[in-house]
């Protein structure tokens, strides 16, 4: 049996042993996925004793993603870009630090959206950690351009500085994306969660557009008010969150697990 586990505080709320025992089930593999409870200050020694016990790799989630990049003997460039680490390899050479969320997010799109976001007019809404551990992902995949805009306008510029060179990328405050269209918008603030509303942003959505919320919910404030923008199609989180614990999965075993009955799985649970 290969172990793996998740790491977090709190934890009883984590979707991933659901998530890779569903995986491993798709490929017959014989592996256990834990959830695992750490102390704040008892990160590394948590990690470190789950791998002396034999585990072979870890999800990382709140409030360990920053510990577990400092942890990581190598970190890939996304994950470097990011900032943050959610998913550790155990290997002979030691512990690689990776970040799938962005190319969670970028399957979730174009795999099994199937919007292909070459040439598109990227949007988007926020420009914290969850902006943070996207954009090189995003930017890799070649829209025609992605504008961040955010609240506080400074931590968008600092975002496009860390970027450039990787891509057409252009920061402002929220109102910089008023009256432009866009073919694809990302919601990744904090607001509009527990009942909040989404930032008031003045964009205009292209004939088939994609709005794509990174929390999650059957219709959240984003999705209506993107609706109202003319939004042909508006999505939550959980597809993202689907991708990323399968772009985990095919680090530790090498093999990309399918996430359309896992994602309807999870709607049901
Ligand atoms: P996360 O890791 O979830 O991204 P974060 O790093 O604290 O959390 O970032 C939260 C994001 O939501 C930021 O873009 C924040 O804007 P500021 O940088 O201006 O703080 C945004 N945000 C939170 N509440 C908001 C609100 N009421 N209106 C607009 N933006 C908000």
């Amino acid at each position: 049996t290969d172990r793996y586990a998740v790491i977090g505080n709190p934890i009883a709320q984590s979707k991933s042993p659901l998530l890779h025992t569903a995986f491993a089930r798709q490929f017959g593999h014989d592996v256990r996925y834990d959830a695992i409870l750490a102390q704040p200050e008892a990160f590394r020694e948590t990690v470190l004793a789950f791998r002396a016990a034999g585990g072979r790799g870890m999800n990382v989630t709140a409030p360990f993603k920053l510990e577990a990049a400092d942890l990581a003997d190598t970190l890939t460039e996304r994950a470097r870009v990011a900032g943050a680490v959610n998913t550790l390899a155990f290997g002979p050479e030691g512990i690689l630090g990776d970040n799938t969320d962005g190319i969670g997010l970028v399957g979730d799109i174009q795999d099994r959206l199937g919007v292909a976001l070459a040439g598109r007019r990227v949007l988007v809404i926020g420009a914290g950690g969850a902006t943070r551990g996207i954009l090189l992902p995003l930017l890799q995949a070649r829209p025609a351009g992605i504008l961040v805009v955010n609240r506080t306008a400074a931590r968008a510029r600092d975002l496009a500085d860390a970027l450039a060179g990787q891509g057409s990328l252009e920061a402002g405050p929220l109102d910089a994306a008023g009256g432009r269209e866009y073919d694809v918008v990302i919601h990744a603030t904090s607001a509009g969660l527990n009942q909040g509303e989404a930032p008031a942003v003045d964009y205009r959505m292209a004939a088939g557009g994609l709005a794509y919320d990174l929390s999650y919910g059957e219709d959240t404030p984003f999705m209506r008010q993107a609706r109202a923008r003319g939004a042909a199609r508006t999505v939550d989180g959980l597809g993202m969150l689907v991708g990323q614990a399968a772009e985990s999965y095919r680090i530790w075993r090498g093999v990309l697990p399918d996430v359309r009955p896992v994602l309807e799985q999870l709607k049901l649970a």
